[in-house]
Parts: C-alpha cells; structure tokens; sequence
C-alpha cells in the first residue's frame, strides 16, 4: 500500500508521545497530518524526519481549546490526503496544584484541552472516517491510580476521556469504526522533564517510558489485528499503578 493510501491525524503530533505516535504511523505507510499548538519548529521537525523517509506529512497549527481551529485542522487533512483512517488524540496539557491553590484558569483551561478538545477531535473527524477506521485517544495511568499530590484534576480528565470511549465506541459500532484509550505511565517528554527521576525511581522497572514504546501500543491499535477492541483502555505504566 503506497503511503497516501492509509491516514492519520494527530491531534499534538509535534513533539513527546504525539510525535512518536505521528513517526511510528509514518512508518507503519500513513500520511501524517499532525497538530501543534505552541511549537511550530518541533512540529516542522517531525514532517521533515517523515518526508526524509519518503513518507508524506503535514503540520497544522490548531488550538486544542478551539473548536473552530479543531474542525478546520480536520478539514486541512481531508484536503491534504482524501481521507482520514486514523486519529490519534494525544494533546494534552497538565498543571498541577493542590485544591486549596488550583487555580480556575488551569481548571478551564485543561477540561478544554483535555476532555472538551478530544470530543470535539472525535466528533470533527468521524464524519471524514471510513467504516473499520480507527480512533485512539491518549489518557494516563493517573485515571486508575493517582497517588500524588495535586494531580486531581489531571487525573479527572484522563477519567473522563476513559468513560468517554466507552460511548463513543458504542456509538461508532455499527461503522466498525474502533475507539480506544492508550494510559500511558510516566514517559521521557518534556511534559515530565522536571521529575523524570524520582518517576523513575518510584516505578517497580525502576525506569519510565519512552514515546517509542507508545507509540508501538498505537501502532497496534491502528492495526488490522486489533479490530476485535473497542471501549478499551490499555495501561501502559512499567507497572506505576499496580
Ligand atoms: N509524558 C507522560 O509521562 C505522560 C503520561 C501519561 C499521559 N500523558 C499524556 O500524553 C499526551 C502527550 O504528553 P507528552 O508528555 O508527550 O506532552 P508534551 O511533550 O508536553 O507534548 C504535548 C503535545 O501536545 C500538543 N498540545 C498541547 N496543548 C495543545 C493544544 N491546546 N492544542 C493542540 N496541541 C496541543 C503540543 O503541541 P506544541 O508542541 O505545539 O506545544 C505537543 O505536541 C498528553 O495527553 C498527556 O496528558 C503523558
């Protein structure tokens, strides 16, 4: 199958596990249409590290936060490649803070990102999707277990996007349209860069993860064999939540 033949969209594709996911989707014979929001250098970069393979791809400056900014990044990717076989939701932002000090600004702004952003990703794309396409959203392990101090509401968000599988897969049945949650553990980016190694210490491998290693699980997913999931979600921790 020639690379334009399969697509995906990846909603944070520019840097950490969005990227590893848009780089691993290229080389499973996706065109990659991939978001960013901050950081159009990272997002560049990972197109050219695509296209130097003789893959196709393509960065789109689109707020999370912003249904419009959503629906037209959708719209630049059916444009760009015809169709849209893959999403893989993966923006998301955390900011921690204990009840008594979150602040409302980061309490809106992450349900906007983290939950509100990935329906609107969903609803956005499943119009442009063929039957048996496939839908993967990136929560966290914090949604099973979140055994440190002020992460509530990033953790409620990845509960949310859980649930909301659920019923989304559902809904999508009867298209054999598949949607799946990927809880990725701690994992080498810059989202975790300033605590990387007490993570590390306090997992039972005594090591976090990589966005390769992600992006392998997604690789899957995207996949024909994994057409028998759907609703599901896969930790994927080193055994963090055990
Ligand atoms: N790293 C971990 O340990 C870990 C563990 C569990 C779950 N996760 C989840 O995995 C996902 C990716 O995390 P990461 O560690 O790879 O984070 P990261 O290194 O901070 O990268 C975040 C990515 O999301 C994009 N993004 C952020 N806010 C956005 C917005 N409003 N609109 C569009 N794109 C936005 C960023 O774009 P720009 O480059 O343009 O800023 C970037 O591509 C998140 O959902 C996170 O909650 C991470």
């Amino acid at each position: 199958m020639s690379v334009t033949e399969k697509t995906a969209l990846v909603f944070g594709g520019s840097r950490g596990i969005g990227a590893g996911a848009a780089l691993r989707l290229a080389e499973d014979g996706f065109a990659v249409a991939l978001t960013y929001v901050s950081r159009p250098d990272s997002a560049a970069e990972v197109v050219a590290q695509i296209e130097a393979k003789g893959g196709a791809a393509l960065a789109i400056e689109a707020d999370s936060a912003d249904a419009q900014a959503i629906s037209s990044a959708v719209a630049k990717a059916v444009e760009a490649f015809g169709t849209i076989d893959v999403v893989v939701v993966n923006a998301g932002i955390m900011r921690v803070g204990t009840i008594d000090v979150f602040r409302i600004e980061d309490l809106d702004q992450m349900l906007a990102v983290n939950i509100r952003g990935v329906f609107l990703a969903i609803q956005a794309a499943v119009s442009h999707m063929r039957e048996g396409g496939r839908i993967i959203t990136i929560g966290s392990n914090t949604a099973v277990r979140s055994s440190h101090p002020g992460t509530t509401v990033y953790a409620m968000t990845k509960a949310a996007v859980a649930t909301m599988v659920k019923g989304i897969a559902i809904d999508l049945a009867p298209r054999r349209i598949t949607v799946n949650n990927i809880q990725p553990g701690p994992t080498e980016t810059d989202l975790t860069a300033a605590m990387i190694g007490r993570l590390a210490e306090a997992a039972p491998l005594k090591r976090v993860g990589q966005p390769s290693e992600i992006a392998a699980l997604v690789s899957y997913l995207a996949g024909d064999e994994a057409g028998y999931m759907t609703g599901s979600s896969l930790t994927i921790d080193g055994g963090f939540a055990l």
